[in-house]
């Protein structure tokens, strides 16, 4: 079975940024992260091996230093933490873009549409910095709902989101909505990193038997790769979180498999997954 990597996989820019930024901190003595700096198990485990501890919340901080995650915060949170402790800013540029967007809207008198998933970190720091005047769905209907009566819409997506989904909810509320609008403004706030991996996911999923997509269930870039593997190519897809996951039983009598990875997962732990793969032949 031959296994094929797909052009580009694994660590961004803002991942390796944020856990060097955490590393070098953890150099003089020990730190606190609010919540996982990324969202894989591993990444986490070793920078708590080094002194960076993850604190689930605010009220968990026992004070000292404290990194912010690579996902950023909302203005809140920044604010209860900022001349209380000493603050390691690991927030990733592409995720400032999208939160100076979103209060660049906000202050412009734009109501802000997030294309987002409400229930992760990023989402709740874009909304934080939009003000009271905005919403977050990966719906279009919902956003449409949002948008009636309002004469300025501003959109953004979560910086992990799926570029073509993105680009499906915005012909949507266009045609839902643009008629009782004055404006309607996009921001692509999808990161470079996300947009490739994506690509780079789809072509390889159309020419191999089945794909493996390594990095963790809680990675929202990580599962964008995974449902666009499955969704838009329908190849048989699984996502793994380690070597250990693997089952020689889903690639029985497959020629090639595909081998991909979130931006958050480390060198080492896609090189295990290969390795076992291979095995598996
Ligand atoms: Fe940043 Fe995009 Fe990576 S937002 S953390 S470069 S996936």
């Amino acid at each position: 079975m031959e296994v094929v990597r797909a052009r580009v996989l694994g660590f961004c820019f803002g991942v390796r940024r944020a856990i060097e930024a955490v590393e070098r901190a953890t150099r003089s003595g020990p730190l606190e992260t609010l919540g996982p700096v990324v969202h894989n198990r591993q990444v986490v485990d070793a920078l708590a091996a080094k002194g960076a501890r993850a604190a689930a919340s605010l009220q968990e901080l026992s004070g000292g230093r404290l990194a912010l995650p690579s996902h950023g915060v909302a203005p809140e949170t920044l604010a209860r933490v900022q001349g209380q402790v000493e603050v390691i800013d690991a927030t990733c540029p592409f995720v400032r873009r999208a939160q100076q967007a979103a209060r660049r809207l906000a202050a412009g008198g734009f109501a802000v549409v997030v294309f987002g998933d409400v229930a992760h970190p990023e989402v709740h720091g874009l909304l934080g910095w939009a003000g009271g005047n905005a919403c977050a769905t990966l719906d279009w209907c919902e956003a449409a709902r949002y948008a009636e009566g309002r004469r300025r819409v501003g959109v953004i997506a979560q910086t992990t989101q799926n570029i073509g989904a993105f680009r499906g909810f915005i012909q949507r509320l266009v045609d839902a909505r643009l008629d009782g609008l004055l404006e309607l403004r996009v921001i692509n706030t999808v990161c470079d990193a996300t947009s490739e991996r994506q690509q780079a996911a789809l072509e390889l999923a159309g020419k191999v038997d089945a794909v493996v997509v390594v990095g963790g269930r809680h990675s929202s870039n990580t599962r964008r790769l995974a449902e666009i593997c499955a969704g838009t190519t329908g190849v048989p897809t699984h996502l793994v979180e380690s070597a250990q996951e693997l089952d020689a039983g889903w690639f029985a009598g497959m020629r090639r498999v595909g081998l991909t990875a979130g931006a958050s997962t480390p060198d080492e732990v896609i090189a295990e997954v290969e390795r076992r793969l291979k095995e598996m032949s």
